[in-house]
This record gives structure tokens, sequence and C-alpha cells, in this order.
């Protein structure tokens, strides 16, 4: 298998590593993709993407529909394997904590367990002490408003609610990274806005790495430090653009800065053009399928 995952890299550090040392330690990526290439058959999905992501960095994918995203994402949590080239993940060494949790689009908690339950999922199933699933828990229901409907089951809850399910249970879990497939693009503007918040707070509070996927331009600047777009398909990666907005972050706020608007042109002039790109493909498909 090419797909490698190094772990407990700092196992081999010194005991007492000067400050030189530390230094390079602290710049070490979380994640490190080299030359990555997915293909399902003859199909390449994705293709030479090589990235380094730090550790703590919010880090946002933006592509067209179909460039291979979900399937990055899905190696990287190792639900699917690489056809070549080569994935690291940093974890510190005796670290008690899950080395990932992903957050899906749409309905992805147990609708047969309670509100409860499903955030105490990840933990129950590394069998964490009960003093602290109660604890981490009952923290992370708070932090997402959720306290009240601890005893509901899903069909109870609204589609914001459950989300906010998903993400307590990811936060809950504490994992080393956090891996969201567009958590918020089947929910209104308003809860959106809400979540969006939400999830700035808590991770405000808990500095994690965070490899985030959205559609939406606008989401890639309120939240990432950095944002990858991507080419059509096969997913290359098209150009990197920071996000040197100061933190903490008042999504509403961030709306009236001037350098919003030049991000947004910024990152939508990288991205037009593999849009279009997409969508011509897509109608090409659709001709050769009609045809033949
Ligand atoms: N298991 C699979 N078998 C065959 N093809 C697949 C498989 N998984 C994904 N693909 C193909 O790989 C390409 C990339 O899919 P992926 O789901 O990663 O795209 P995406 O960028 O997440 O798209 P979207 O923005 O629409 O969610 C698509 O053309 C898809 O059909
Ligand atoms: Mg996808």
């Amino acid at each position: 298998m090419s797909q490698t995952a190094t772990k407990n890299l700092r196992a081999v550090e010194p005991v007492s590593p000067t400050a030189a040392e530390s230094q390079r330690a602290a710049a070490r990526p979380a994640i490190r993709i080299h030359d990555l290439r997915k293909s399902f058959g003859q199909f390449v999905a994705i293709d030479g993407v090589s990235l380094d992501i730090g550790r703590g960095e919010f880090f946002m994918i933006v592509g067209p529909s179909g460039c291979g995203k979900t399937t990055l994402l899905r190696i990287l949590a190792g639900l699917e394997t690489a056809s070549s080239g080569t994935i690291e993940i940093d974890t510190p060494a005796g670290a008690d904590r899950p080395e990932n949790a992903m957050v899906f689009q749409g309905e992805s908690i147990f609708p047969w367990m309670t509100v409860w339950n499903n955030a105490a999922y990840g933990l129950r199933m590394r069998n964490a002490p009960a003093a602290v699933i109660k604890e981490r828990v009952g923290h992370y229901l708070d932090r997402t408003g959720l306290t009240r409907f601890a005893d509901y089951y899903p069909h109870q809850l609204s589609g914001g609610m459950k989300q906010r399910v998903s993400i307590a249970r990811a936060f809950a879990n504490d994992p080393e990274i956090l891996l969201m497939d567009e958590p918020f693009s089947a929910l209104d503007a308003q809860n959106k806005l809400l979540l969006q918040e939400e999830l700035l707070h808590i991770w405000d509070e808990q500095t994690k790495t965070v490899v985030f996927i959205t559609h939406s331009v606008d989401e890639a600047v309120y939240l990432g430090d950095r944002i990858m777009v991507m080419t059509a398909q096969p997913g290359r990666v098209k150009g990197f653009v920071r996000v040197p907005l100061p933190r903490p972050r008042a999504i509403i706020e961030l709306q009236k800065a001037p350098e919003f608007g030049e991000l947004i042109h910024r990152i939508w002039s990288e991205l037009r053009d593999e849009v279009q790109r997409a969508r011509e493909q897509e109608n090409q498909d659709a001709a050769q399928d009609k045809r033949g």
C-alpha cells in the first residue's frame, strides 16, 4: 500500500529539546500530503496533490462539484486508500485521542439514539471513563445549545439541530484532526450563520486542526486561515489563498471589512474557470451518453 501514516513522530525527539528544536516541532505540519493520486478504474479523481496543513490550522477546500474534495477527505479519514502518493499525519506520542473525527453533510447521526447517546458515541466506542463522558458530552451539548434536548431523538429535531449534534459528537471525541464535509450546506441562511459562529467559538476555545470542505466562498473566508482552490476533474491544487483576517471573528462584522470583498474576489476569480470547465465536462459526458 502506498499510503503511509507516520505516527508519533514526536516519540523520537530528545527529552529536552533545544529552542530551535522546539520551534521546528511547532512548525511541523499536522498533515503532509505528497503527490497524492486517486483513480477509480480508468477515471482519475485526484492527481498530484501535495500540501502541508499546519497544527491548529483551519484549512478550507473549495472546488467545483466532482473535483475530488470528498474523496480527498475520505482518504485523510482512512475510509479510502490512495492509488499512489503519501499522507503523513503527525500525532503526538502517547495521546489518548482518536486521530480524526468526520462531520458529514446531511444526516449522519443515529436515528435510534438520543442526542446525548449520539454525542457520547465516539467516547463510548473507545471506552472512555463515565466521568469523562459526562463532562465532555455535557460541555459540548451546552456549547451547541442542545442541553435541553439531550433526551430527544433525531426525528424530534430540526436539520440545524441534527448538525449541531454531529458537531458536538466530533468535538466531544477530542480528535487530533476534524474533517468536515460541507456540514452546513443543507441549512437555511440564518441557521447556517448561527452554526458557523458556534463553530468559530468552539474552535477558538480549543484550537484544532480542521479540514473543511465548502462550496461557499463566503464561508471559506469567514472560517478559514487558508483556502485551497482545486481544479475541475482530475482534482489538482490550483492555488492557495491565505485569509489574514484577525480572530476571534464576528461573521456579520467581517462582511463590512474591505479585505473581505477583496478575498472573495480573489478566490472566485481562481474558481470561476474551474466551475465553467466542470460544467463543460458534464455537458460533454451527457452528450456522449445520449449518443451511445
Ligand atoms: N467509489 C467511487 N467509485 C467510482 N467513482 C467515484 C467513487 N467515489 C467518487 N467517485 C468519482 O470521483 C469524482 C470525485 O468525487 P467526489 O465525491 O470526491 O467529488 P466532490 O468534489 O466531493 O464533489 P461535490 O462537490 O459534488 O461533493 C466524481 O466524479 C465521482 O463520481
Ligand atoms: Mg463532496
